[in-house]
């Protein structure tokens, strides 16, 4: 009831990010439409041992679901696994863990994205040129995920004329990603493809080549795809192409009432993506089955 509300502990692992940002509104108004619930949002600030605590805080005070978009995989797997075996349902948002101890996994499927991204790249530079890899958290799947898929879309093998000549772990942070690129055209004097992570990446990457009047030489590629973000470098013409990796917020906070109920949740809920590039941005991009 409105008088005693369930309540969800939320511990978000970098809320300084525009995309986590995005996913707590999703979560906010979600939450909102249902009067009957209360969430407290903890914000780790991008500090796995932070995030470690608020998940033990949460467990001390008895909420009733623990969301969580953990920061790395290995710190918080024991953690969550512990909260879970402790009788707390935890729904896991687009950072996966090593161990499937919790509720159920809500997120896009990265190798997937990545993939697609690398066939694009593939097919744009038509079989010859130079790649950038501006790199996600590799202590995070979702890094990791990206990387792999992008190698298997890219085909190395049957595109021999195709480098990799920079890669770089930026951290999905747009000032590292900007710093590392800075080094990567200070040694490389021809870039034609920068593949990043996620959109502050890439835009990190395009602010350090428009620096030193390089920025038309070459393409730049990104993940997230907010409207307010990397949509609208796309329209701007910044960005040749970004796909989107939707927050889950929504997703969590339907299930999170469906387990309140006593209703049984699938252990893994996989979002969909689409691509955005100049032509097709305007119309809201395009489903990729
Ligand atoms: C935000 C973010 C997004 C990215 C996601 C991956 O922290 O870096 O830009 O898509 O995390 O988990």
């Amino acid at each position: 009831t409105p008088d005693d509300p369930y309540v969800i502990g939320m511990s978000q692992c970098n809320l300084g990010e525009p995309w986590r940002a995005q996913m707590n509104d999703d979560i906010r108004k979600a939450a909102e439409k249902h009067p009957n619930l209360k969430v407290i949002f903890k914000d780790a600030q991008n500090d796995s041992l932070v995030q470690r605590s608020q998940l033990e805080e949460f467990v001390n005070q008895g909420v009733d679901v623990v969301l969580i978009s953990p920061k790395e995989a290995a710190p918080l797997t024991e953690p969550v696994a512990k909260a879970f075996h402790g009788g707390i349902p935890v729904i896991v948002l687009d950072r996966a863990l090593l161990k499937e101890e919790y509720t159920s996994f809500i997120g896009a499927d990265n190798v997937k994205i990545g993939r697609e991204a690398g066939k694009w790249v593939a097919e744009t530079l038509g079989g010859k040129g130079n790649i950038v890899e501006l790199k996600g958290l590799m202590t995070s799947v979702p890094g990791q995920d990206r990387h792999r898929g992008f190698l298997e879309g890219l085909d190395l093998k049957a595109h021999p004329g195709i480098k990799i000549v920079f890669e770089a772990d930026m951290q999905w942070l747009e000032p590292n990603a900007r710093k590392e690129m800075e080094s990567a055209l200070a040694r490389q004097p021809k870039v034609d493809v920068v593949y990043a992570h996620n959109d502050p990446g890439a835009h990190g990457a395009y602010l350090a080549a428009k620096q030193v009047g390089r920025e038309k030489q070459m393409k730049f590629v990104g993940i997230d795809a907010l409207p307010q973000e990397g949509v609208q470098y796309v329209k701007e013409g910044i960005l040749s192409v970004t796909f989107q990796y939707p927050t889950g917020g929504a997703e969590a906070v339907d299930m999170a009432l469906k387990v309140l109920a006593g209703e049984t949740v699938p252990k893994k809920v996989t979002l969909a993506t689409k691509v955005f590039t100049h032509d097709n941005a305007a119309a809201g991009g395009q489903a990729i089955p």
